[in-house]
C-alpha cells in the first residue's frame, strides 16, 4: 500500500493547504490514533492547534504524566490538559454497574471537554484520529480527509466543527508506522489499547482510591516485567483487575484477609476474538511474587486462563 515516509509528507502538506491560518482542536487521549493525528497537524500548521487532554483519574500509573511530557516538553505543543479526576470520582461515587459507569464516563467527559473547547475562541476544525476500519464500521467510504459539518459523537448541536482525519486511509499497523516516521515516542507508538472509562471497568463494583490504587501499583508491576521480559510487543494486551473479593492468607505469624488480583494477558489482532496469553511460569512468578510484596493489600494473585469468546478482554 503506502510508501509511509511520503504519505505522511504529502498529508502535512494537505493539511497545511486545507486549514491555512485556522484554529484547530484535537482532543488527545494518549492513545496511539489520536496521537499521531495530532502531531501530524502539528507539523503542518504548528501553534494554531491545541490538544485538550482530559485526565479523568482512571489513567494507568504516571500516564498523564507521559502523556503530558511527551505533548508539551517534546513537541511544545499548544497542550492543556484538565486535572478531572475528583470530578469524575465524584460522578462514580457509589456506582457499581459496568454499563452505568461507562454512560457517566462518557458524559462527563463530552461535558469537560466542551468546556474546555467553549473557552477556546474562533476554533474551525477537530483532529479526530479516526483510522480505515472506523471508516468502514461506520460505513462512509469515501477516501476524503475532511468530513464537513459532522456532529462528533454526541457534542451537543450546536458545536460544530469540521474535521481533519488524517489517518482516514490508515490500518493501525500504518499508523505505527507513520508515528515513527514523524518522530513519535516508541512508548506511544506501540501503546496497548487502553479502554475509555479506563480503570474503572478494571475495579469491579465500586470505586474507591484505595481500590484504584490498588490496580494502578499492580498493573504498573505488570507492564514493568512484561516489557523487561521482552514479551510487550507479542502479547495484545496485559493489565491487573480487582474481582473485589477478599481471601485468606498468611504473612509471617499473622492471619490476612485482603484483596485478590487478577492478571489478564492475551493475544488478539483485532480484539474481536483473543486467546490467553501462554507467559512463561517464570514471569507470572515474578509479577506474582512482587504484587504481592510491593502492593499494600494484596494477597492473592491468579491468572486467567479463558479466551474471547466465551470471555471479553476485560472483566467488566
Ligand atoms: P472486550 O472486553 O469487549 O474488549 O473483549 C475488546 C476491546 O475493547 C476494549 N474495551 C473498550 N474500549 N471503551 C473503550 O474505548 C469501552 O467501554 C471498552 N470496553 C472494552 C478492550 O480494552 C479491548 O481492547
Amino acid at each position: 500500500r503506502w510508501n509511509m515516509g511520503s504519505f505522511a509528507e504529502e498529508k502535512i502538506e494537505q493539511i497545511k493547504k486545507i486549514a491555512g491560518n485556522d484554529k484547530v482542536l484535537c482532543g488527545l487521549s494518549g492513545g496511539v490514533d489520536s496521537s499521531v493525528a495530532a502531531l501530524m497537524v502539528h507539523k503542518a500548521i504548528g501553534n494554531n492547534l491545541t490538544c485538550i487532554f482530559v485526565d479523568h483519574g482512571l489513567l494507568r500509573k504516571d500516564e498523564g504524566d507521559e502523556v503530558e511530557k511527551v505533548f508539551m516538553e517534546d513537541f511544545h505543543m499548544n497542550f492543556i490538559r484538565v486535572n478531572a479526576q475528583e470530578r469524575f470520582l465524584g460522578k462514580l461515587y457509589g456506582v457499581s454497574d459496568p454499563e452505568t459507569k461507562r454512560k457517566i464516563i462518557g458524559e462527563e467527559f463530552i461535558r469537560v471537554f466542551e468546556e474546555e473547547a467553549n473557552k477556546l475562541e474562533g476554533i474551525k476544525w477537530l483532529v479526530q484520529g479516526t483510522v480505515y476500519p472506523d471508516v468502514i464500521e461506520s460505513g462512509t467510504d469515501t477516501a476524503q480527509v475532511i468530513k464537513s459539518h459532522h456532529n462528533v459523537g454526541g457534542l451537543p448541536d450546536d458545536m460544530q466543527f469540521e474535521l481533519i482525519e488524517p489517518l482516514r486511509d490508515l490500518f493501525k499497523d500504518e499508523v505505527r508506522k507513520v508515528g515513527l516516521e514523524i518522530g513519535l515516542d516508541e512508548n506511544i507508538v506501540w501503546r496497548q489499547p487502553f479502554p475509555g472509562p479506563g480503570l474503572a471497568i478494571r475495579v469491579m463494583g465500586e470505586i474507591t482510591d484505595e481500590k484504584l490504587k490498588i490496580v494502578r501499583d499492580s498493573d504498573a508491576i505488570l507492564r514493568e516485567e512484561i516489557k523487561k521480559a521482552g514479551l510487550h510487543r507479542d502479547v495484545w494486551q496485559y493489565f491487573t483487575v480487582l474481582p473485589n473479593v477478599k481471601s485468606v492468607g498468611v504473612m509471617g505469624d499473622e492471619r490476612t484477609y485482603s484483596h485478590l488480583v487478577g492478571i489478564r494477558a492475551v493475544t488478539s489482532i483485532d480484539g474481536m476474538t483473543s486467546d490467553w496469553a501462554r507467559l512463561p511460569y517464570e514471569v507470572l512468578d515474578k509479577i506474582s511474587s512482587r504484587i504481592v510484596n510491593e502492593v499494600d493489600h494484596v494477597n492473592r494473585i491468579v491468572y486467567d486462563v479463558t479466551s474471547k469468546p466465551p470471555s471479553t478482554i476485560e472483566w467488566e
